[in-house]
């Protein structure tokens, strides 16, 4: 969080929010994770990349944030970005903690475990407008476990699993299924 977000009464940051021109077109989801260097810079980089894939790259708009600020400005873990090049997912993310202010801009802010869950929902300011969740329930409701202190199989498993809660969100929320641009269900 910034010193100059924390610093904005909640009502203040509600009204110069309605006040901004939004695009009303545009879908923008924030995905949360603890340190913002394996999970959620992952989630982001795989559901941007299953928006292009679906033609809705323009629709969809995507960040990721983390509850702790202990990794702010650093690149996503080595192991983040080899499941990436794994999969020829593109990733680009710079680590930052979650500020009021995405509350007021994001859409959806998706969790990555229930952790994060409850830190966002305390971290909530009033006005927020902001539909608050775990990602899993676009899946199979479980949770992307910490990865961090493991080997490349947990990571592997959450690029899996950003995978599937990508295209559930995409589906629920977007309403466009890959089959509808020539492709099967679930494939990228
Ligand atoms: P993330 O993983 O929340 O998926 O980015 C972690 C990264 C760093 C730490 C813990 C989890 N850490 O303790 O430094």
């Amino acid at each position: 969080m910034s010193a100059s977000d924390s610093d904005i009464p909640a009502a203040a940051l509600a009204r110069e929010h309605a006040s901004m021109p939004g695009d009303e077109s545009k879908v923008k989801v924030l995905v949360v994770c603890l340190g913002n260097i394996c999970r959620s810079p992952l989630a982001e980089a795989v559901l941007k990349h299953a928006a292009a894939q679906r033609g809705l790259g323009d629709r969809v708009e995507v960040d990721s944030a983390g509850t702790a600020a202990y990794h702010t400005g650093e690149e996503p873990d080595v192991r983040t970005v080899q499941v990436c090049k794994e999969n020829k997912i593109p990733i680009d993310h710079l680590a930052r903690a979650v500020k009021p202010r995405d509350f007021l801009e994001f859409n959806y802010i998706l969790a990555a475990d229930r952790q994060n869950l409850s830190n966002l929902t305390r971290m909530k300011p009033k006005g927020a407008t902001a539909i608050v969740k775990l990602f899993g329930e676009y899946g199979d409701g479980k949770v992307i476990d910490d990865p961090y202190y493991g080997g490349m199989h947990g990571f592997q498993k959450a690029y899996e699993q950003c995978l599937s809660y990508s295209n559930g969100f995409l589906d629920a929320v977007v309403g466009e299924t890959p089959k509808a641009h020539g492709k099967k269900a679930g494939q990228l």
